[in-house]
């Protein structure tokens, strides 16, 4: 890809090339990869600039606590996982918790998935042990196959191409279960069948039943509603425009139901190609995702990720680790979010249990200086990483939820609120994160242990973590 940048030129979608960038994987094939972003820069956008708007509204209300945000899904997608059952125990969990979450604060919740185009990831080493030898580390399926095998590790232009079209399977088949699949949410998925797990999770399954109750009540009312007044309103032609506004309202008060995507922001020759000015919004949307973020290992102040993704008019979150000084941030807030805006970006703390007393309130305390109106999320999981000998990624379930609490109550300490929360999950019964209600120890890891990349909170510590967060946010949201 070619372009030229200096300090001075305009935004443009390029005009983060020749800036300092990190994470991208070395192509040998250049001539394939530049073909590649030509025939994506024509492919239609995978999402529309009419749902990334309905976002940013809803992310107001977000914004002004009458909204919870729930972002979660894998850490690493593969592109096996765009079959229809699959996402449709993605659905399921996030639906679930979105329900538990809703009984207890009586306020909507936002539902965005890392779901359809989050492929790509960064790593902390270029290498990793596969199997014996060190080889290339796997980057996400957009990248390289997680096979261990040199060859299969090799970035691979065509890759991209892929990750295009299995984002784009799975939206479909995230659309048809969020339309046509309503009941998705009344099944309980599966729980690991482990000698008196069953007794143990009867409150928990009791307060799901419970929230999925009044969501499907109120799914059925809404619905009634609105057939009745749009049967009645069909009979005349003249009230076309009633009918569209009616329309709207339904879909309004479907919102529950819809699953917004999201993905890190790291391919930069990816997302560029998938940038489109669109004309009526006088604006340069990413329609590769609905909200994109810049993860923690690319969010340096003068570098290319900033700078690409200031220009787009979709929301955007980053990842805020413990290296972030205030100045790093508000240089940060400030080129991201310039005009103030309150559905605009959303930062995603990951400072892990050990750090965010010593760090947090330095961070919430610049941003209220400046008074940029930012969305505040945790990332309880990314800080939390530990390593179990050989080579097994964990994370605790109690220091999730203590990162979550501290989060919450430094927060509520300094007028702030919390107002979402960014998960690795999964609706598959696995063996990933230690403890929880399933008590998963060091020796049942390495039974169902299926991450791409980093471990996922199984279904049951999923159902078990909204019931955990939406009891110690409660407090702060019935004051409404
Ligand atoms: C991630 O979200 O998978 C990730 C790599 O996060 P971070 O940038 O916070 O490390
Ligand atoms: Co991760």
């Amino acid at each position: 890809m070619t372009g030229t940048f200096s300090p001075t030129s305009q935004w443009n979608p390029g005009s983060w090339q020749g800036l300092p960038i990190f994470q991208q994987p070395e192509y040998e094939d250049v001539e394939s990869l530049e073909a590649i972003y030509q025939i994506l820069a024509k492919a239609p956008g995978l999402v529309s600039n009419g749902r990334i708007e309905a976002l940013r509204s809803r992310l107001s209300e977000v914004a002004m606590g009458k909204r919870f945000l729930l972002q979660g899904g894998d850490c690493a997608e593969k592109f096996s996982d765009s079959q229809r059952h699959v996402v449709r125990r993605k659905v399921q969990v996030l639906w679930q918790m979105s329900a538990i979450i809703e009984h207890n604060l009586h306020v909507p919740s936002l539902i965005l998935g890392r779901i359809a185009g989050q492929y790509a990831k960064p790593r902390s080493h270029p290498t990793e042990l596969g199997g014996g030898d060190p080889m290339v580390a796997f980057r996400g399926d957009a990248v390289n196959s997680l096979e261990h095998s040199s060859y299969k590790r090799k970035p691979k232009p065509e890759r991209l191409l892929m990750a295009y079209y299995y984002s784009k399977k799975t939206l479909l088949a995230l659309n048809k279960i969020i339309n046509d699949e309503p009941d998705v949410i009344a099944k309980v998925g599966s729980l690991r069948n482990q000698e008196g797990a069953e007794k143990k999770y009867v409150n928990l399954i009791k307060k799901l039943n419970e929230a999925t109750r009044t969501w499907k009540i109120r799914d059925k009312a809404e619905q009634n509603a609105f057939k009745a007044s749009f049967e009645y309103f069909s009979q005349d032609v003249e009230h076309h425009s009633v009918l569209g506004q009616l329309r709207e309202k339904y879909e309004e008060v479907n919102s529950h139901r819809d699953i917004f995507t999201s993905h890190e922001c790291l391919l930069l020759g990816y997302e560029q190609a998938l940038t489109r000015w669109v004309p009526g919004a006088l604006s340069f949307y990413n329609l590769g995702a609905h909200l994109l973020w810049i993860g923690d290992r690319t969010r340096q102040i003068k570098g290319a990720h900033l700078e690409y993704a200031r220009g787009l008019k979709n929301p955007l979150g980053v990842k805020i680790g413990p290296s972030t000084t205030p100045d790093d941030l508000e240089e940060i807030v400030l080129a991201l979010n310039p005009h103030f805006e309150n559905n605009k970006l959303v930062l995603i703390t990951r400072l892990g249990v050990n750090n965010v007393e010593k760090i947090l309130p330095s961070l919430i305390k610049r941003v209220q200086k400046i008074g940029n109106p930012v969305i505040w999320v945790v990332d309880p999981m990314h800080g939390n990483l530990e390593k179990i000998e050989p080579a097994i990624k964990t994370r605790d379930f109690s220091k999730i939820q203590k990162e979550v609490s501290l989060t919450i109550k430094i927060h509520g300490d300094m007028s702030s609120k919390l107002n979402g929360i960014h998960c690795e999950l999964t609706g598959e019964d696995v063996t990933e994160c230690l403890g929880g209600l399933e008590g998963i120890s060091t020796k049942c890891l390495p039974q169902k242990y299926n991450s791409a990349c980093d471990p996922r909170l199984s279904y049951g510590q999923s159902i078990e973590f909204a019931c955990f967060l939406s009891e110690i946010l409660r407090p702060m949201y019935s004051t409404l």
